[in-house]
């Protein structure tokens, strides 16, 4: 019989956490066939709502479910996690100074990090979820030097899965049919979203759509799509995010034969983004393993727009360590 598979939540209480565990605990993101352990960490205050989600997971009698354990300690939470969603964050409240929203984070992301390096099983895979994601999965990988870079992510999956939906509706296409998409940089609303690369049908999507549709309503929808959901839904994306989250440990784990997708990976320094930065990329994955799809072609136009993004990640990783955090 297959060992079970722990995966541990943070913020497990919080909106993205209810649409996201049942999904977990059905076996969507590992398969039907691996038993899982799911470790709720939350702050003390929402332990208790965890405890209710996790009557809840119990109530599905899902098949792949072996245990649901909800805790406020990280070293608890991450005891021998294969699988590590970080989703519980500080949010940016009112009046809120972006140095002070780093350094919140980094309260939450540098213990949590240094948890996984103790904790954690040797081949944890970390997808961190929570805002400013980029940079904190850098301070968290920072946190954990024993555990190899590779293995902290951030989601750029969403804005991925963004691009391609919003490509399908334009083409009148199926998501499935579009293949090639990229997000670069910081999952932000500097992030660029690029079509250069991508086909639908096996045709090329540059000759499909225009560059003017492209850059006054593609570009910025999908950039901007988390301030739109806010806007119309009345609250941030949970159910969509969750379910990004899924694509992107499946994809890690199981791979995208024959496909590519996006994710925010530590920069090895391909396309000039500077060492280490954690930005998001086209990737594939293969043998559980992301790697940056190499050689594609960056005309001026997009050079242009992952400077920009990168940028932004550089100032962010500064300010960090500016405050210290970065060791
Ligand atoms: P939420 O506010 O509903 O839930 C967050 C939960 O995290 C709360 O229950 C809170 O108690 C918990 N939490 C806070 N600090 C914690 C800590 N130190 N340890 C454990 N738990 C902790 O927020 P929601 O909607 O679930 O979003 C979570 C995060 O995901 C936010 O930062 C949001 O900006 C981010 N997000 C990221 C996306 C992406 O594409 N990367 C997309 C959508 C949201």
């Amino acid at each position: 019989d297959q060992q079970p598979v722990t995966v541990t939540v943070t913020g497990a209480a919080g909106q993205i956490g209810y649409a996201l565990l049942f999904r977990i605990a059905s076996g969507a993101m590992l398969g039907e066939d691996v038993p899982i352990r799911l470790r709720l960490l939350e702050v003390p205050a929402a332990v208790r709502a965890a405890e209710g989600t996790a009557l809840e997971l119990a109530d599905c009698a899902f098949g792949p479910l072996v245990s649901v354990d909800v805790t406020d300690r990280p070293a608890e939470a991450f005891d021998g996690a294969d699988v590590a969603l970080l989703v519980g964050s500080r949010p940016r409240t009112a009046g809120m100074e972006r140095s002070d929203l780093l350094e919140a984070n980094a309260g939450i992301f540098g213990p949590q990090g240094r948890a996984i390096n103790d904790h954690a099983a040797s081949g944890v895979r970390v997808l961190v979820v929570g805002n400013p994601a980029n940079t904190n999965a850098l301070i968290a990988a920072t946190s954990a030097p024993d555990v190899p870079r590779e293995r902290f992510t951030a989601m750029t999956r969403l804005d991925h899965n963004r691009a391609v939906a919003q490509l399908a509706a334009r083409l009148g296409c199926r998501a499935s049919d579009v293949d090639g998409v990229s997000i670069w940089g910081n999952h932000s609303a500097t992030q660029y979203p690029d079509v250069t690369h991508a086909t639908a049908g096996g045709q090329p999507v540059p000759t499909l759509v225009e560059q003017d549709w492209l850059e006054s309503e593609f570009i910025p929808r999908v950039a901007r799509r988390g301030a739109e959901i806010i806007d119309v839904r009345g609250a941030s994306s949970a159910a969509s995010a969750a379910s990004a989250a899924v694509d992107h440990v499946r994809d890690w784990v199981h791979g995208t034969p024959g496909r590519w997708t996006s994710a925010g990976v530590a920069s090895d320094g391909s396309y000039g983004v500077p060492e280490g930065l954690v930005s998001s990329f086209p990737v594939r994955s293969e043998d559980g393993r992301f790697s940056i799809v190499q050689g594609l072609d960056i005309p001026a136009f997009s050079r242009a727009r992952i400077d920009a993004s990168v940028a932004e990640l550089e100032a962010e990783r500064d300010a960090v360590r500016g405050l210290g955090l970065l060791g």
